[in-house]
Protein backbone atom coordinates (compact mmCIF):
# COMPACT_ATOMS: atom_id res chain seq x y z
CA UNK A 1 0.00 0.00 0.00
CA UNK A 2 1.06 3.64 -0.68
CA UNK A 3 2.18 5.67 1.84
CA UNK A 4 -0.48 8.42 1.01
CA UNK A 5 -3.21 6.79 2.38
CA UNK A 6 -2.97 8.41 5.93
CA UNK A 7 -4.39 5.51 8.66
CA UNK A 8 -6.90 6.66 11.54
CA UNK A 9 -7.05 4.38 14.45
CA UNK A 10 -10.72 4.56 15.79
CA UNK A 11 -11.39 2.74 18.87
CA UNK A 12 -15.48 2.59 19.43
CA UNK A 13 -15.63 2.77 15.85
CA UNK A 14 -18.80 -0.62 15.82
CA UNK A 15 -21.45 2.51 16.03
CA UNK A 16 -22.85 6.13 16.89
CA UNK A 17 -19.95 8.81 16.22
CA UNK A 18 -17.06 6.30 15.84
CA UNK A 19 -18.69 4.75 12.93
CA UNK A 20 -20.03 7.54 11.32
CA UNK A 21 -16.76 9.64 11.62
CA UNK A 22 -14.99 6.24 10.30
CA UNK A 23 -17.23 6.25 6.84
CA UNK A 24 -16.41 10.22 6.73
CA UNK A 25 -12.87 9.86 6.66
CA UNK A 26 -12.91 6.86 4.57
CA UNK A 27 -14.80 8.80 1.90
CA UNK A 28 -11.52 11.32 2.16
CA UNK A 29 -9.44 8.42 1.37
CA UNK A 30 -8.45 7.56 4.60
CA UNK A 31 -8.04 3.80 5.79
CA UNK A 32 -9.13 3.03 9.13
CA UNK A 33 -8.40 0.71 11.70
CA UNK A 34 -11.58 0.31 13.52
CA UNK A 35 -11.28 -1.11 17.03
CA UNK A 36 -14.38 -2.57 19.04
CA UNK A 37 -15.68 -5.47 20.58
CA UNK A 38 -18.28 -6.03 18.28
CA UNK A 39 -16.63 -7.46 15.46
CA UNK A 40 -19.56 -7.87 13.37
CA UNK A 41 -20.85 -4.60 13.49
CA UNK A 42 -17.41 -2.97 12.13
CA UNK A 43 -17.83 -6.07 9.08
CA UNK A 44 -21.07 -4.20 8.46
CA UNK A 45 -19.57 -1.06 8.62
CA UNK A 46 -17.02 -2.44 5.99
CA UNK A 47 -19.41 -4.22 3.29
CA UNK A 48 -21.02 -0.56 3.46
CA UNK A 49 -17.97 0.60 2.36
CA UNK A 50 -17.32 -2.07 -0.10
CA UNK A 51 -20.88 -1.25 -1.87
CA UNK A 52 -21.15 2.22 -1.67
CA UNK A 53 -17.14 3.09 -1.83
CA UNK A 54 -15.09 6.27 -0.64
CA UNK A 55 -10.95 6.21 -0.96
CA UNK A 56 -10.50 4.68 2.09
CA UNK A 57 -11.16 1.49 3.75
CA UNK A 58 -12.01 -0.26 6.71
CA UNK A 59 -9.59 -2.70 8.54
CA UNK A 60 -11.17 -4.85 11.34
CA UNK A 61 -9.28 -4.74 14.74
CA UNK A 62 -11.53 -6.34 17.20
CA UNK A 63 -11.09 -5.82 20.65
CA UNK A 64 -11.81 -4.19 24.44
CA UNK A 65 -10.57 -0.97 25.17
CA UNK A 66 -9.98 -2.43 28.95
CA UNK A 67 -7.45 -4.84 27.97
CA UNK A 68 -4.36 -2.89 27.92
CA UNK A 69 -2.06 -6.49 26.67
CA UNK A 70 -4.92 -6.40 23.73
CA UNK A 71 -4.38 -2.65 23.00
CA UNK A 72 -0.79 -3.18 22.77
CA UNK A 73 -1.06 -5.99 20.47
CA UNK A 74 -3.23 -3.76 18.28
CA UNK A 75 -1.43 -1.21 17.59
CA UNK A 76 1.49 -3.03 17.01
CA UNK A 77 -0.40 -5.45 13.98
CA UNK A 78 -1.63 -1.80 12.61
CA UNK A 79 1.72 -0.74 11.97
CA UNK A 80 3.18 -3.81 10.88
CA UNK A 81 -0.26 -4.60 8.39
CA UNK A 82 -1.38 -1.05 7.53
CA UNK A 83 1.77 1.33 8.13
CA UNK A 84 2.37 4.12 10.81
CA UNK A 85 -0.56 5.52 12.32
CA UNK A 86 -1.31 9.23 11.65
CA UNK A 87 -4.50 9.98 13.85
CA UNK A 88 -5.56 7.86 17.14
CA UNK A 89 -9.15 8.73 17.55
CA UNK A 90 -9.62 7.54 21.24
CA UNK A 91 -13.20 7.66 21.03
CA UNK A 92 -14.52 4.12 23.03
CA UNK A 93 -16.88 5.29 25.68
CA UNK A 94 -19.63 3.67 27.75
CA UNK A 95 -22.53 6.08 29.45
CA UNK A 96 -24.41 4.72 32.64
CA UNK A 97 -26.77 7.33 33.99
CA UNK A 98 -26.55 7.42 37.83
CA UNK A 99 -28.13 9.66 40.30
CA UNK A 100 -27.93 9.95 44.15
CA UNK A 101 -30.58 7.15 44.13
CA UNK A 102 -29.06 5.00 41.65
CA UNK A 103 -25.02 5.52 42.65
CA UNK A 104 -22.94 2.54 43.29
CA UNK A 105 -19.32 2.47 43.15
CA UNK A 106 -19.42 -0.39 40.57
CA UNK A 107 -21.24 1.81 38.16
CA UNK A 108 -18.76 4.21 38.53
CA UNK A 109 -15.89 1.62 38.30
CA UNK A 110 -17.26 0.36 34.83
CA UNK A 111 -17.09 4.08 33.48
CA UNK A 112 -13.92 4.59 34.76
CA UNK A 113 -12.90 1.25 32.68
CA UNK A 114 -13.98 1.98 29.93
CA UNK A 115 -14.07 5.66 29.17
CA UNK A 116 -10.53 6.56 31.57
CA UNK A 117 -8.46 3.10 31.90
CA UNK A 118 -8.95 2.17 28.08
CA UNK A 119 -8.21 5.46 26.59
CA UNK A 120 -4.85 5.28 28.81
CA UNK A 121 -4.42 1.45 27.40
CA UNK A 122 -4.83 3.07 23.70
CA UNK A 123 -2.88 5.86 24.52
CA UNK A 124 0.24 4.77 26.05
CA UNK A 125 1.58 2.23 22.89
CA UNK A 126 0.45 5.38 20.13
CA UNK A 127 2.31 8.10 22.92
CA UNK A 128 5.13 5.67 22.46
CA UNK A 129 5.56 5.44 18.35
CA UNK A 130 4.88 8.83 18.01
CA UNK A 131 7.15 10.25 20.62
CA UNK A 132 10.10 7.98 19.22
CA UNK A 133 8.94 9.51 15.39
CA UNK A 134 7.84 13.05 16.40
CA UNK A 135 4.71 12.68 14.65
CA UNK A 136 1.19 12.29 15.42
CA UNK A 137 -2.28 12.76 16.21
CA UNK A 138 -4.19 12.23 19.35
CA UNK A 139 -7.66 13.05 19.65
CA UNK A 140 -9.36 11.78 22.93
CA UNK A 141 -13.24 12.21 23.04
CA UNK A 142 -14.66 13.25 25.95
CA UNK A 143 -17.96 15.17 25.72
CA UNK A 144 -19.36 18.78 27.50
CA UNK A 145 -20.26 16.69 30.62
CA UNK A 146 -17.03 16.57 31.65
CA UNK A 147 -16.80 20.31 31.64
CA UNK A 148 -18.68 21.06 35.30
CA UNK A 149 -20.87 18.56 37.52
CA UNK A 150 -24.56 17.26 35.85
CA UNK A 151 -27.33 15.73 36.89
CA UNK A 152 -27.68 11.92 36.43
CA UNK A 153 -23.91 11.76 35.51
CA UNK A 154 -22.04 11.17 38.71
CA UNK A 155 -19.93 9.01 37.07
CA UNK A 156 -19.59 9.76 33.91
CA UNK A 157 -19.44 13.50 34.17
CA UNK A 158 -16.39 12.99 36.19
CA UNK A 159 -14.74 10.15 33.55
CA UNK A 160 -14.67 12.73 31.00
CA UNK A 161 -13.61 15.55 33.12
CA UNK A 162 -10.39 13.47 33.72
CA UNK A 163 -10.15 12.66 29.89
CA UNK A 164 -10.62 16.71 29.72
CA UNK A 165 -7.60 17.22 32.22
CA UNK A 166 -5.59 14.38 30.43
CA UNK A 167 -5.63 15.96 27.14
CA UNK A 168 -4.85 19.34 28.60
CA UNK A 169 -1.74 18.11 30.02
CA UNK A 170 -0.34 15.88 27.04
CA UNK A 171 -0.78 18.68 24.71
CA UNK A 172 0.70 21.06 27.52
CA UNK A 173 3.85 18.13 27.77
CA UNK A 174 3.99 17.58 24.37
CA UNK A 175 3.84 21.26 23.25
CA UNK A 176 6.77 22.15 20.42
CA UNK A 177 6.92 18.86 19.34
CA UNK A 178 5.08 18.00 16.20
CA UNK A 179 2.55 15.59 17.89
CA UNK A 180 -0.77 17.14 17.64
CA UNK A 181 -3.08 16.89 20.48
CA UNK A 182 -7.11 17.93 20.69
CA UNK A 183 -9.97 17.17 23.25
CA UNK A 184 -13.22 16.93 21.10
CA UNK A 185 -16.50 17.41 23.71
CA UNK A 186 -20.00 16.96 22.17
CA UNK A 187 -23.35 18.12 23.77
CA UNK A 188 -26.06 15.20 23.04
CA UNK A 189 -26.24 12.92 19.59
CA UNK A 190 -28.11 10.76 18.52
CA UNK A 191 -26.59 7.09 19.48
CA UNK A 192 -27.39 4.15 21.16
CA UNK A 193 -25.58 5.88 23.89
CA UNK A 194 -28.10 8.66 24.26
CA UNK A 195 -31.00 6.28 22.97
CA UNK A 196 -31.19 5.34 26.73
CA UNK A 197 -32.20 8.87 28.08
CA UNK A 198 -35.90 9.79 28.94
CA UNK A 199 -34.88 13.35 29.65
CA UNK A 200 -35.23 16.25 26.83
CA UNK A 201 -32.03 16.55 24.88
CA UNK A 202 -31.39 20.29 24.03
CA UNK A 203 -29.85 20.27 20.61
CA UNK A 204 -29.63 16.91 20.04
CA UNK A 205 -27.23 16.59 16.80
CA UNK A 206 -27.71 13.96 13.95
CA UNK A 207 -24.86 11.32 14.06
CA UNK A 208 -23.87 12.26 10.73
CA UNK A 209 -23.81 16.12 11.10
CA UNK A 210 -21.57 15.16 14.32
CA UNK A 211 -19.19 13.34 12.65
CA UNK A 212 -18.50 16.15 9.75
CA UNK A 213 -18.27 19.02 13.00
CA UNK A 214 -15.61 16.66 14.21
CA UNK A 215 -13.33 15.94 11.15
CA UNK A 216 -13.81 19.58 10.36
CA UNK A 217 -12.36 19.66 14.05
CA UNK A 218 -9.27 17.30 13.27
CA UNK A 219 -8.50 18.81 10.05
CA UNK A 220 -8.22 22.26 12.42
CA UNK A 221 -6.01 24.08 14.63
CA UNK A 222 -7.63 24.73 17.92
CA UNK A 223 -7.18 22.13 20.70
CA UNK A 224 -10.91 21.81 21.83
CA UNK A 225 -13.41 20.41 19.12
CA UNK A 226 -17.37 20.90 20.34
CA UNK A 227 -20.06 20.91 18.43
CA UNK A 228 -22.86 21.81 18.10
CA UNK A 229 -21.32 25.19 18.73
CA UNK A 230 -24.17 26.92 19.76
CA UNK A 231 -24.48 24.38 22.76
CA UNK A 232 -21.10 24.47 23.43
CA UNK A 233 -20.82 27.67 24.07
CA UNK A 234 -24.12 28.15 26.30
CA UNK A 235 -22.33 26.08 28.51
CA UNK A 236 -19.65 27.09 28.36
CA UNK A 237 -21.32 30.52 29.51
CA UNK A 238 -23.14 28.86 32.18
CA UNK A 239 -20.15 26.95 33.18
CA UNK A 240 -18.66 30.69 34.38
CA UNK A 241 -21.01 30.94 36.94
CA UNK A 242 -19.68 30.70 40.93
CA UNK A 243 -20.02 27.57 42.30
CA UNK A 244 -23.51 28.49 44.34
CA UNK A 245 -25.35 29.77 41.49
CA UNK A 246 -23.93 27.34 38.95
CA UNK A 247 -25.85 24.52 41.36
CA UNK A 248 -28.68 26.82 41.81
CA UNK A 249 -29.52 27.13 38.26
CA UNK A 250 -28.21 24.07 37.06
CA UNK A 251 -30.83 22.25 40.16
CA UNK A 252 -33.78 24.44 39.11
CA UNK A 253 -33.48 23.38 35.33
CA UNK A 254 -33.18 19.25 36.44
CA UNK A 255 -36.35 20.32 38.80
CA UNK A 256 -37.96 21.62 35.77
CA UNK A 257 -37.38 18.70 33.95
CA UNK A 258 -38.35 16.21 36.46
CA UNK A 259 -41.65 18.55 36.95
CA UNK A 260 -42.63 18.27 33.21
CA UNK A 261 -41.30 14.67 33.04
CA UNK A 262 -43.90 13.35 35.94
CA UNK A 263 -46.52 15.69 34.43
CA UNK A 264 -46.07 13.04 31.34
CA UNK A 265 -46.31 9.86 32.98
CA UNK A 266 -49.04 11.11 34.57
CA UNK A 267 -50.83 12.23 31.66
CA UNK A 268 -49.94 8.50 29.80
CA UNK A 269 -51.42 6.93 32.93
CA UNK A 270 -54.47 8.56 32.81
CA UNK A 271 -54.96 8.13 28.80
CA UNK A 272 -54.20 4.34 29.77
CA UNK A 273 -56.41 4.26 32.99
CA UNK A 274 -59.15 5.67 30.73
CA UNK A 275 -58.37 3.71 27.86
CA UNK A 276 -58.78 0.63 30.45
CA UNK A 277 -61.73 1.92 32.03
CA UNK A 278 -63.19 2.27 27.88
CA UNK A 279 -62.04 -1.17 27.59
CA UNK A 280 -60.11 -0.67 24.81
CA UNK A 281 -56.67 -1.45 26.30
CA UNK A 282 -55.32 -3.78 28.06
CA UNK A 283 -56.64 -4.20 31.86
CA UNK A 284 -53.79 -3.30 34.06
CA UNK A 285 -52.49 -5.59 36.73
CA UNK A 286 -53.68 -4.41 40.34
N1 LIG B 1 -23.85 10.52 22.07
C1 LIG B 1 -23.59 11.63 22.74
O1 LIG B 1 -24.46 12.46 22.96
C2 LIG B 1 -22.18 11.89 23.24
C3 LIG B 1 -21.93 13.16 23.79
C4 LIG B 1 -20.68 13.43 24.25
C5 LIG B 1 -19.67 12.48 24.17
N2 LIG B 1 -19.94 11.27 23.65
C6 LIG B 1 -18.86 10.29 23.61
O2 LIG B 1 -18.68 9.87 22.27
C7 LIG B 1 -18.11 8.57 22.28
C8 LIG B 1 -18.90 7.68 21.35
O3 LIG B 1 -20.19 7.52 21.89
P1 LIG B 1 -21.49 7.29 21.01
O4 LIG B 1 -22.47 8.29 21.41
O5 LIG B 1 -21.12 7.13 19.61
O6 LIG B 1 -22.00 5.92 21.66
P2 LIG B 1 -22.13 4.44 21.10
O7 LIG B 1 -22.84 4.44 19.80
O8 LIG B 1 -22.66 3.66 22.24
O9 LIG B 1 -20.62 4.05 20.80
C9 LIG B 1 -19.73 3.66 21.80
C10 LIG B 1 -18.62 2.90 21.12
O10 LIG B 1 -17.65 2.53 22.12
C11 LIG B 1 -17.41 1.14 21.98
N3 LIG B 1 -17.02 0.57 23.27
C12 LIG B 1 -17.69 0.63 24.44
N4 LIG B 1 -17.02 -0.05 25.37
C13 LIG B 1 -15.91 -0.54 24.77
C14 LIG B 1 -14.83 -1.36 25.21
N5 LIG B 1 -14.76 -1.78 26.48
N6 LIG B 1 -13.87 -1.69 24.33
C15 LIG B 1 -13.93 -1.26 23.04
N7 LIG B 1 -14.92 -0.49 22.57
C16 LIG B 1 -15.90 -0.15 23.43
C17 LIG B 1 -18.71 0.55 21.47
O11 LIG B 1 -18.49 -0.66 20.78
P3 LIG B 1 -18.70 -2.13 21.35
O12 LIG B 1 -19.90 -2.09 22.25
O13 LIG B 1 -18.88 -2.93 20.11
O14 LIG B 1 -17.45 -2.45 22.07
C18 LIG B 1 -19.11 1.62 20.46
O15 LIG B 1 -18.44 1.42 19.26
C19 LIG B 1 -18.11 8.10 23.73
O16 LIG B 1 -16.84 8.28 24.29
C20 LIG B 1 -19.10 9.03 24.38
O17 LIG B 1 -18.87 9.19 25.76
C21 LIG B 1 -21.17 10.94 23.18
Amino acid sequence: MTKQQKIAWITGASSGLGAATALRLVKEGWVIAATARSADKIEVLIHHVEIFGGGGRIVNYPGDVTDAGQMQEIVARIEAELGPIDLALLNAGTYLPDTVETFAAAHLQTQYETNVIGTAHCLEPVLKLFRARNKGHIAIVSSVAGYRGLPRSLSYGSSKAALINLAEALAIELRGSKIKVQVVCPGFIKTPLTDKNDFYMPMLMDVDKAAEELVRGLNGGFFEISFPWIFSLLTKLVDLLPDRLYIWTIGKIKEKQWSMKNEQDRGSDSDSASADQSGDGPAKAA
